[in-house]
């Protein structure tokens, strides 16, 4: 398929990352139907773009008027119809491969035939995802970053079966989106960005369990020094501490003592109000 045969857009999940993608393919101008299992998932997520469009709207960052892009998006639990007619999916749910296969086992029975099959996973194999797809040339792994109305990298990721067409097509609407693209050729594990990514957050994670440093002072020292726009514990507080923490334990990491605290505690950073930082009294920290 190519990318000008692009018209309908499914998103597979109203989470974080979901919903982040279902607005900014909406504000490229494509038709996006987002879909969760609940409707209060589905709420939620859809809250969220609204909320970010009128964000960006006041700071003049977006070309149509926020109901435009709103009324580009459709919402719906029903997975058979959310895919019926589109061209392009964007799987965005749990990162369990157990769920991920039926996901694609079912994608395969109600997806048209041609349309490219994209996972956002950031954790797990893309050959072992589509190996569940009747078809597994047509899927890819389409990487976004949180948060994606902000983020411009996305990884397009090739599965060993994925072809050069899907591969290409994916690379090519990445573009439409106003994002920039990378291709990662090996499905290795974390792709480019969370393998480079990982050890940096896993450094700061030993230091505060070991007592090396506090969460404040390792933060402080990666953007005052390094010139980065969070420290690794305002991110994984941005990220969430349980997505880390799936990641590492896919990858069979030992997990710090900080993480594992965190997650036993359930406090999994901005999304419930506290992680590392307290998010009670509203976002931001201040690191002076
Ligand atoms: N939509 C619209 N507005 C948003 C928003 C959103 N989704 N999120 C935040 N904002 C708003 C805030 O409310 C705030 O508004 P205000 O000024 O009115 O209070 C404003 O944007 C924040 O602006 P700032 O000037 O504070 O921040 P910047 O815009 O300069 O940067 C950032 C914010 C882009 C998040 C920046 O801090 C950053 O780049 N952080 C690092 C993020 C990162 O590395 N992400 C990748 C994580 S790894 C990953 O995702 C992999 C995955 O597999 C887990």
């Amino acid at each position: 398929m190519d990318v000008d045969e692009i018209e309908r857009v499914a998103v597979l999940g109203a989470g974080n990352m979901g919903h982040g993608i279902t607005e900014v393919v909406a504000m490229a101008g494509y038709q996006v139907t987002m879909r969760d299992i609940k409707d209060e998932f589905v709420e939620d997520g859809y809250e969220s773009i609204q909320w970010s469009l009128e964000k960006l709207a006041e700071k003049d960052r977006l070309d149509d008027a926020p109901e435009d892009v709103l009324a580009r998006i459709d919402t719906t639990t029903d997975l058979e119809e959310a895919v019926a007619d589109v061209d392009l999916v964007v799987e965005a749910a749990p990162e369990q491969m157990e769920l991920k296969h039926d996901i694609f086992s079912d994608l395969s029975e109600y997806a048209p035939e041609d349309a490219i099959l994209a996972t956002n996973t950031s954790s797990l194999s893309i050959s072992e995802i589509q190996s569940a797809a009747d078809d597994p040339s047509r899927v890819v792994g389409m990487h976004f970053f949180n948060p994606p109305v902000k983020m411009d990298l996305v990884e397009v990721i090739y599965g060993e079966d994925t072809d050069d067409e899907t591969a290409e097509t994916t690379y090519a609407f990445v573009e439409s989106i106003g994002k920039t693209p990378i291709y990662v050729r090996k499905d290795v594990n974390g792709f480019v960005v969370n393998s480079v990514l990982g050890p940096f957050m896993d450094e700061a994670a030993w230091m505060v369990s070991n007592d090396e440093a506090t969460i404040r002072e390792a933060d402080a020292a990666m953007v005052h020094e390094r010139g980065y726009p969070m420290g690794p514990f305002e991110l994984g507080d941005l990220t969430g501490i349980d997505v880390g923490y799936h990641v590492r334990k896919e990858a069979g990491k030992e997990i710090p003592p900080i993480i594992q605290e965190k997650v036993d505690a359930e406090e999994l950073g901005r999304k419930t109000g506290k992680g590392y930082y307290d998010y009670e009294d509203g976002p931001g920290v201040d690191y002076e």
